[in-house]
């Protein structure tokens, strides 16, 4: 076939039933220079299929041509329904719903039913999944001799991940991934007793007797009881308090193929049980390139200090000394939409604790930020965390809790996430190809024919 340069339409594989039949113009035409051969792909979805690449050969034995895409910048690894960003417009929604909607009006909880199940729930059906959650809050008191064997300096986050997975162990059904009824129930474990954990693991740190789940208040004002009760017989938590947790929890529910989420569904693709997979999500998220930026951000405000040496800090970042955490974001190219909200959430705490003497800083510096041409031209705006760091700090919190603070609300998108790939039957194990560039075949030397060590 070499050299003959003739047309050969690839045989398309359907995706699924949803999956339209592509037009006769939604098509790509190939051509291999190495071959002289055409090829016409099918565009489905804006997307062609990395398999059908693999009909491009030069003989017969070729492996076929692959796709090299270091850190998935241009692939897409599922078909999903559950979030839409736009980068370049600042979007983002839930199952359809834009997230600024679902912050001023919308709670956690029902924030997590919609994500799992694609709807608003019936005011029944949401104080059905309130109610099961909440009495699904409390763990095995084995858990909590569990927690307590750490040491007690030991990071909550490194809590939080071991004791997730530990609670697979609790409940070795969940190993029955194909069932659905099963699943579900693992999911409602997972999003009720995660705050638990968490709330445990900060207790743990500060050498506090952990606390018991009141099943008689909300989640957040649960998971702020859990956090700060002493000796009183119930703790009150601030309403407005409660309130800006939770919309910092419907903020941080989910944000479609991220590194954690992927983590979620690479590891359940091996149709492992949820608390496992979860625990390596989470684990994905203690990364400073992810779950960490808002406890940088705090470290670069406080380093600044002071407005009056914010210009000099600027300029600084522009000469390229280091950058300015908070700012950027590898999809968002317009403002991060949930930046703005938080803003406005950081404004009603700080009303009730006071203004950070960080507040001012930050302000000044995106004022300032938001004006130069070195920013503006670069399209950095504030990312969503430039000001929660400042909210969880507001709320009393170390920042080593702010990717457990994190990690509570992401479970509702990770179980998501996780659902709809184990239902997929397009999915199998995630299975990554490599361009092997390592040494061709040589044959094994025994040790004592390879010569002295030589010091470097
Ligand atoms: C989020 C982030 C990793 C996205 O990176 P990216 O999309 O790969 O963007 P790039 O690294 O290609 O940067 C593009 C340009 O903007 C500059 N830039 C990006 N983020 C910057 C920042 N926060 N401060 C200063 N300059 C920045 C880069 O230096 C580069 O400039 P150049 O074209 O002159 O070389 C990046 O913006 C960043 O490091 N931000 C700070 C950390 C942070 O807040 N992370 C939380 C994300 S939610």
């Amino acid at each position: 076939m070499a050299g003959a340069a003739r047309a050969r339409t690839l045989t398309r594989i359907r995706a699924s039933e949803h999956e339209e039949a592509p037009m006769a113009t939604d098509t790509l035409s190939v051509t291999d220079n190495r071959t002289g051969s055409e090829y016409e792909v099918p565009i489905v979805d804006g997307s062609i299929r990395a398999t059908e690449l693999r009909r491009i050969k030069v003989d017969e034995d070729d492996f076929g041509l692959m796709s090299y895409d270091p850190a998935f910048l241009n692939t897409a690894s599922c078909r999903s329904a559950i979030t839409f960003i736009d980068g370049d417009a600042g979007i983002l929604r839930y199952r359809g719903y834009p997230i600024e909607q679902l912050a001023e009006e919308s709670t956690y909880l029902e924030t997590a039913y919609l994500l799992l199940f694609g709807e608003l729930p019936t005011s029944g059906q949401l104080a059905e999944w309130a109610d099961e959650i909440t009495h699904h809050t409390f763990v095995h008191e084995s858990m909590k001799r569990l927690m307590e064997a750490f040491r007690y300096d030991a990071h909550p986050m490194g809590m939080l991940v071991s004791s997730v997975a530990a609670l697979s162990t609790f409940y070795p059904e969940a190993a029955q991934v194909g069932d659905p009824e099963n699943r579900l129930l693992q999911a409602k474990r997972l999003i009720a007793k995660v705050p638990t954990l968490a709330a445990w693991a900060y207790r743990h740190s500060r050498g506090l007797p952990y606390v018991y789940p009141d099943n008689d208040l909300s989640f957040t004002a649960n998971f702020l009881s859990m956090l700060f009760r002493m000796a009183e017989p119930r703790y009150a938590a601030d309403p407005a308090l409660e309130r800006a947790l939770e919309v910092l929890f419907v903020l941080h529910a989910d944000h479609e193929q991220n590194c954690s989420a992927s983590a979620m569904r690479s590891i359940g693709s091996s149709r492992v049980d949820p608390y496992s997979a979860l625990a390596g999500a989470a684990a994905a998220l203690y990364g400073p390139l992810h779950g960490g930026a808002n406890e940088a951000v705090l470290r670069m405000l406080a380093e600044i200090g002071d407005v009056r040496r914010v210009p000099a800090y600027v300029e600084r970042v522009k000469e390229g000394d280091f950058r300015l955490m908070g700012f950027g974001h590898r999809v968002y190219k317009n403002y991060d939409p949930r930046a703005r909200i938080i803003k406005e959430t950081a404004d009603a705490v700080f009303a009730v604790t006071g203004r950070s003497p960080l507040l001012d800083v930050a302000l000044e510096l995106e004022r300032i930020a938001l004006e130069d041409e070195y920013f503006v031209s670069r399209k950095l705006y504030p990312n969503v965390d430039f000001y929660s760091g400042l909210i969880y700090e507001a709320l009393g919190l170390p920042t080593a809790m702010f990717p457990v603070l994190f990690a509570i609300p992401r479970t509702a998108g990770w179980l998501a996430q996780w659902l709809e790939g184990v239902d997929d039957p397009e999915q199998k194990i995630a299975r990554p190809r490599q361009v092997y560039v390592g040494e061709d075949e040589r044959d094994y030397t025994p040790v004592r024919d390879r010569g002295a060590l030589v010091p470097a």
